[in-house]
Formats: C-alpha cells, structure tokens, sequence
C-alpha cells in the first residue's frame, strides 16, 4: 500500500473532526463527546498537520470547513457508516451461528412447521430450536409471559398489542368414518348434522371455539359425548365410530384420509381459518428469530403448501 500521511490520523482524531465538521462548534463537539474544548481543539490541530493545510476557517463568530476540510468530512461519513455496517454484518453472522429459536404452536400446525424447520435447521446447524405444541390457549398464555420468539395462533388475540403476519390457511372441515351414512350426501344441513354424537377437543382449544362459535351462531347446540385433547386421538375414535368432529384439515396430513376418513359436505364448511405467526409489538426479534420468520412467510409457505394436506387433498 502507498505510504499515505493520512495513515498517521487516528481514527479518534477522525471522530473529533466529524464531531466539529457536523456541529459547526468545537463547543457542541465537546460536549457531545465528552471532551474537554482544548482537547478536542488540540486534536483537530494534529489532524489538519496531518493533512497538511487547514480543516476549519473561523468568519466572524462562525466555523466553516475549507476545500480539504469538506473532502475530509465526506470521506469521514463514508468511513463510519461502512464500519457501522460491518459491525451489523458480524452481529448477524455472530446471530445466525450460534443462539436459540423458541417457536410456541398450536396443535394444528404441529402438521406443517416441524417440515418447514427441517430445511431451516440444516442451513444453521448451530442453532437450538424448540418447539412447543399447545393449545390456543397455553400458546397465549407463554407469549403474555414472553417465552418463545414467534407464535403460531389461528385467532389473533384483539387484547393483545401484536404484530401478525399471515401464514397459511387453516380450513376446518367434518371428519366422519368413512362408512358413515352422511358420506357421500351434498349440502348437509347444521341441523342434521346435530342429531350425530360429536367428540371435541378440549376447553381452550381454537378449534373447539370455532367449531362451537359456528353452531351458537345458529342457534344449535351439539351432543358432545367426549371431549379428547389430542387431534389424533379424536382421529382414531372417529374411526372407532364414536362420533363425528370439526377438526383441521391439515390433521389430514401425511397419511391423507386413508380408507377410514371422509370429510363430510356440509354447509358452512370448511370453516375458513388461517395461521398467523404473531409475536408481541415491543419485542425485538432475534437475528435468528428475524431470519426464521423471513423464510418461514417465504420458502416455509412453499413447502407447507406443497406437502401439507391443502396440497394432498385436492
Ligand atoms: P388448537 O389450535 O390446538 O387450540 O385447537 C388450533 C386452532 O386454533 O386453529
């Protein structure tokens, strides 16, 4: 590299010029540094040495920069913002390394994101993930106590200040037993459809409020024989003919709905729902967490769309 006098400036000296060349005032620049006035006089004179000419010319009561002190206040910015964005590109690296990824969801999407993390997973391998499966209402529950980094929610809470950002959709649909008279029927009314014995999920289950939101709405209640908190064990008693039940669509997945399984055509189904990834509106994401969210609104919806059972069933 040439021998360049400028070598000689310390990047303090650079920072003390900035400091006056932006203030106009030695006296602001002081004071905004935490130096002394002659410290900060002493310092710029060192540089204009440095320089070879003078950085500042005094008229009347009011600094000016000369020729060579404006080229220098240029080059100065330019220099800080670039060492500014050095120092984000290695706060994200150091980011995206190493740290956790808490994700809190409910139990319907348990079908999709494990999928979606995989790839996620492999491309920072440093990374702990966790993920959390709960109902709707535990989900709340750890964001209002700030355990996780994102949350996966069909109903966004109105009493909460969060910021949302819309995932996929989430249809809920009548699961019987394939051998079920109603199979097969078209337009299935509500009424008929309560005279058959329901199994519903738990108390605080998302599912279960819309499902019952729906029916309310209409005046009708259901005969519930059992309430089960798990969507495959509400899978299996569908099958073992205990009754019929609102359930995601996407419980469908992987196994699609296998000669056990049909989904019933009744009105007002599927019940359109979507999953929202929510996280409270004060919180500053993690790089990773940032990251995660990113690709899950982007590469994540590709995936989820082609392997989860809005692409199977179709
Ligand atoms: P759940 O969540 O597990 O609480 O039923 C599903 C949903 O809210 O859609």
């Amino acid at each position: 590299m040439a021998n360049l006098k400028m070598q000689n400036a310390t990047l303090h000296q650079l920072k003390v010029f900035e400091a006056v060349a932006r203030n106009s005032s030695f006296t602001r620049a002081a004071e905004e540094l935490f130096l002394t006035q002659p410290t900060v006089s002493m310092q710029v004179k060192q540089l204009s040495k440095t320089v070879g000419m003078a950085l500042f010319e005094q008229v009347g009561k009011k600094l000016y920069l000369t020729e060579s002190g404006k080229e220098l206040f240029v080059t100065c910015q330019d220099m800080f913002e670039r060492m500014e964005r050095f120092e984000m590109a290695i706060a994200n690296i150091k980011g995206l390394k190493q740290g956790a990824l808490r994700i809190s969801a409910i139990t319907t999407a348990k079908y999709v994101i494990p999928r979606i993390l995989g790839p996620f997973c492999n491309r920072y391998p440093g990374i702990d993930v966790s993920l959390t499966v709960t109902n709707h209402q535990y989900v709340l529950e750890g964001l209002s106590s700030n355990r996780n980094d994102l949350y996966i929610v069909s109903h966004v809470p109105e009493d909460l200040d969060v910021q949302v950002k819309l995932f996929m959709e989430n249809p809920l649909v009548v699961l019987a037993p394939k051998t079920h008279p109603l199979v097969g029927e078209k337009n299935i009314s509500l009424e008929r459809l309560a005279q058959e014995p329901f199994i519903m999920r738990e108390p605080g289950s998302g599912t279960r409020r819309a499902a019952q939101t729906l029916f309310e709405s209409h005046g009708i209640s259901l005969k519930v024989r059992l309430d089960l908190g798990s969507n495959e064990a509400i899978k299996q008693a569908i099958a073992g003919g205990m009754g019929l039940s609102v359930l995601s669509k996407h419980t469908m997945a992987l196994e699609g709905l296998t000669n056990q399984l049909a989904i019933l055509d009744v009105v007002e189904f599927p019940i359109a729902r979507n999953w929202y990834v929510i996280y409270p509106s004060g919180k500053q994401l993690s790089t990773i967490a940032q990251e995660f969210l990113d690709y899950l609104l982007n590469e994540g919806k590709q995936i989820a769309k082609e392997t989860s059972a809005e692409g199977l069933l179709k």
